[in-house]
């Protein structure tokens, strides 16, 4: 095919992309139960349809936050709306075979195929635990705590942030990742962007949610750094001594 025929092809798909994310209503914030539907329905295709991200920049980006919470083996760590468990291999790592990982989602469906690859990889000291962020219990001795590409979706995100860095060992720390609002893009790609995300919930509704600031607020922050221009975020934060108050 000629190199024209194929820009023209790639403009007019661009074109009628960006005039239905103009004309799709917004579905808004999801509550639990809609988030739960959505990420069953999602389960077993999760991987495939979120594949093209790492294509796109975020490449070894669960790695990275992982690496960021400096777990030593024998430690104990939670993973927060886990998903189907991309986080794991490397919490595992880290952790080794006496460390223990609690990985927390409130889909089933996300759960189940987080199930098969831990059945997989014969992990005995995984822990899947069906819940919702909000509610869940953390360890009593905790030493990381990582959420990828999940607490977006949860409007409390700053109580949940709270919570798990009161429970992690001072000193630990906590890494909170996702997509964010890229200030750097033109408005028309930010729209597309969100069109293409919206599969997985993402929608304008969202746009002012920014996680990163209750690490901030709760954590001494340690790193924060973006990726893909702007478009995607991590955040590490470290728990306060609570013997020495921090400075606000
Ligand atoms: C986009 S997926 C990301 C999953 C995984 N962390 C990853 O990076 O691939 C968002 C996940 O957050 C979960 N989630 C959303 N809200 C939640 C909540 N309130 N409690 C627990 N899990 C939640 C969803 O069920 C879904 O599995």
């Amino acid at each position: 095919m000629k190199r024209t025929t194929v820009l023209a092809l790639a403009a007019t798909g661009g074109l009628l992309l960006w005039r239905r994310a103009r004309s799709t209503d917004d579905p808004g914030i999801l509550g639990p139960q809609a988030v739960r539907d959505l990420y069953d329905r999602l389960g077993p295709v999760y991987d495939a349809a979120a594949a093209w991200t790492h294509r796109i920049g975020t490449g070894d980006f669960y790695g990275r936050a992982v690496r960021a919470l400096d777990l030593q083996p024998g430690e104990t760590a939670v993973d927060l709306g886990c998903g189907t468990g991309p986080n794991l291999p490397h919490l595992v790592e880290a952790v080794g075979p006496t460390g223990r990982v609690v990985a927390v989602d409130l889909s089933p469906g996300m759960l189940a195929q987080a199930r098969q690859r831990v059945e997989r990889h014969g992990w005995a000291n995984v822990e899947l635990v069906e819940a919702d962020v909000r509610d869940f219990s953390f360890p009593e001795t905790l030493h990381g705590v990582v959420g990828l590409f999940a607490l977006e979706m949860v409007p409390e995100h700053d109580a949940v942030i709270a919570r798990a860095v009161r429970a992690l060992v001072p000193g630990r720390r906590i890494a909170v990742g996702g997509l964010r609002r890229p200030e750097r893009w033109p408005e028309w790609a930010v729209r597309l962007g969100e069109l293409v995300n919206r599969p997985f919930g993402v929608s304008r509704a969202y746009e002012d949610v920014q996680p990163w600031r209750a690490v901030e607020a709760h954590a001494d922050t340690v790193s924060y750094e973006e990726d893909v221009l702007g478009a995607v975020y991590l955040a590490v934060g470290q728990a306060p001594d609570p013997e020495c108050p921090r400075v606000p």
